[in-house]
């Protein structure tokens, strides 16, 4: 029997002939045809005013940060729970980050520690909808009125999933996508910016640009152009984009079929995970989620460890995901301590990623699904 990885990036649809098309124009650097067109797709998708490809979703989230205009002593809310760059990318252009707790249930940002963290100093709070499933954004809309502080959507997880009947990525100033091939649409690498605040497209345009109007010269809107602001290089080449393209076009069937995998497995291991308690996700009432990964929360670190094992004996590849951040070396220089977001350490801990992906086949599913059931966990 095959093992079963825990990802495997496949082509849906039209990359091959569009990475082709590609090729025989000679022409791959950035913002050609094809990325014009999955930017559009995007933007027409979710009813954004712009997106914009960029080489990753941490080159998207520099980007957030350099509109922010940060300023030494500026703080940004972020989980603890969550990818390195979600954080870094504001540390590393002068913020500090202010790790919070994420809510048991869903892993996503707990809006009372959000509260309780908010000072003078914060410029923004990144709500992550881990999973894809969205965070409680009626609660940080109205914590970012009363405190006059950005919104920045981490959104890798979430395109096209939504909250109350909105669609994730166009409640933040920006919003910030992955296509790394981990991710529901992937390239190998790349990503994108959402921008909602119109007052910011022309400067995002300008920043990814190396900080030049080299955008505006070539509508013909300047004679020339020049250094006008301070950015860096944030274009993905059109090979990258020719892949997501196809991607995109194929995205009802993607979400479909791994949705239908993420609901057996949620129906088919709820009975054992009650039993031997273990948790499974939570999807909240208003929240359509994206499918984009199912998890386990098991009892202690040491079951983790022995159910990867278990797994592994099998042939079925199973990983765990982000340590709290406030532990790290350099969360801990940012004054993490241990104990300080209970849920974001147990969930470094405990928490066990199942192989999902749209090529995973249904005997794949019950193989994995009855080697899990096999796993005698110790509650
Ligand atoms: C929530 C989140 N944000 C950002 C990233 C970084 O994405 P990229 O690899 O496209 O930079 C990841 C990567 O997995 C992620 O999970």
């Amino acid at each position: 029997m095959a093992a079963i990885p825990f990802n495997r990036l496949s082509a849906v649809g039209n990359e091959m002939a569009y990475l082709e098309a590609a090729i025989t124009t000679c022409r791959l650097s950035g913002d050609g045809d094809f990325s014009s067109r999955c930017s559009d797709l995007m933007a027409h998708a979710l009813g954004a005013p712009r997106v914009f490809l960029t080489p990753s979703c941490s080159a998207a989230l520099e980007l957030a940060a350099l509109l922010l205009r940060l300023e030494p002593g500026d703080e940004v809310i972020v989980p603890s729970f969550a990818f390195v760059t979600t954080a870094s990318a504001f540390a590393l252009f002068g913020a500090r980050p202010v790790f919070v707790d994420v809510c048991a249930k869903t892993l996503n940002l707990d809006m009372d520690a959000v509260g309780r963290s908010v000072t003078g100093k914060t410029r923004a709070v990144v709500a992550l909808h881990y999973g894809g499933v969205a965070c409680d954004m009626d609660r940080l809309a109205e914590l970012a009125k009363r405190h006059d502080f950005e919104i920045i959507e981490d959104n890798a997880h979430g395109l096209f999933g939504s909250y109350r009947g909105q669609l994730l990525g166009t409640f933040g100033s920006v919003a910030t996508q992955s296509f790394h091939e981990t991710k529901n649409f992937g390239c190998g690498e790349g990503g994108a910016i959402i921008v909602n605040r119109e007052d910011w497209i022309q400067r995002t345009e300008i920043l990814r640009e190396k900080g030049t109007d080299r955008s505006r010269f070539f509508r013909g809107q300047v004679d020339k152009y020049t250094w006008v602001d301070l950015g860096s290089s944030y274009l993905p080449s059109e090979l990258q984009a020719a892949f997501l393209l196809g991607q995109l076009e194929q995205r009802h069937r993607v979400q479909q079929r791994r949705a239908q995998i993420w609901d057996r497995y949620f129906a088919e291991l709820s009975g054992w995970a009650s039993l031997k308690g273990v948790q499974l996700p939570h999807t909240p009432e208003g929240c359509e989620a994206t499918a984009h990964l199912f998890f386990l929360v098991l009892p202690s670190l040491d079951e983790r460890q022995r159910f990867i094992s278990h797994l592994g004996e099998r042939d079925i590849l199973t990983v765990f995901h982000y340590q709290a951040l406030h532990l790290s070396d350099v969360g801990r220089r940012f004054g993490g301590r241990s104990g300080d977001c209970p849920v974001a350490e147990r969930a470094g801990d405990c928490l066990v990623r199942l192989p999902l992906f749209y090529s995973l086949s249904d005997d794949e599913v019950g193989r994995v699904i009855e080697a899990v059931q096999s796993f005698d966990a110790v509650s």
